[in-house]
């Protein structure tokens, strides 16, 4: 209940990383494996398709979020924060978790636009469960749909089949600082 008082969407962030078992909290409550006999997790999927990973963008470089080995891949050099959104405040945020679609897990839904949108159900409810965790943490964390794709995807060296739906900053929340709606 505490926590879902506190959900908000935050835009100011202090640049201090957040502490390594924090990250790793949370990628394990957004999209961890919770039932692994059955390599199921925290978030629903349609059909169990399971076709979103997580990509942390950080000044370190980019990393994709192996669930079942609970640890992070490396998959892109370099800082790229600045490029994971439109907005200014992006690139002052210590990370941006990407949440996007390999659309070769899809089986027969690529052909049939309403099972694509599934697609979005499935990033939501990730997203809500880093809400939630962040609320529950003293996190400032903030879902974005405003993203350049194409540019974030180049540099990320994601192909034809990657889809990035949503970005979202984590960060301990700016002393001060605009925190404006769009
Ligand atoms: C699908 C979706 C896309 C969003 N895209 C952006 C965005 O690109 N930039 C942004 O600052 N906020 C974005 N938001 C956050 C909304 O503006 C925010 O949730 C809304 O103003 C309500 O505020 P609250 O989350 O604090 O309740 C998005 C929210 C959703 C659900």
């Amino acid at each position: 209940m505490k926590a879902l008082k506190l959900r908000a969407t935050g835009r100011a962030f202090a640049p201090e990383p957040i502490p390594s078992q924090t990250l790793s909290n949370l990628l394990w409550a957004a999209w961890g494996i919770n039932r692994p006999a059955e390599g199921k997790r925290t978030a629903p999927s349609a059909r169990n398709r399971q076709e979103i990973d997580l990509r942390v963008v950080r000044a370190d470089g980019t990393f994709l979020y192996d669930a079942a080995g609970n640890r992070l891949l490396p998959v892109a050099a370099g800082d790229h924060r600045a490029l994971a959104g439109v907005q200014p405040f992006v690139k002052d945020a210590p990370l941006t978790l990407l949440l996007v679609a390999d659309t070769s897990r899809m089986k027969g839904a690529v052909t049939d636009p309403a099972q694509r949108q599934w697609i979005w159900a499935d990033a939501s409810f990730i997203s809500q469960n880093i809400y939630l965790v962040c609320a529950s943490e003293g996190l400032a964390t903030g879902v974005r749909a405003l993203l350049d794709r194409s540019a974030l995807g180049k540099a990320l060296g994601l192909s034809e089949r990657h889809v990035i739906l949503l970005a979202q900053c984590v960060g301990r929340p700016a002393p001060s600082g605009p925190n404006g709606t769009k």
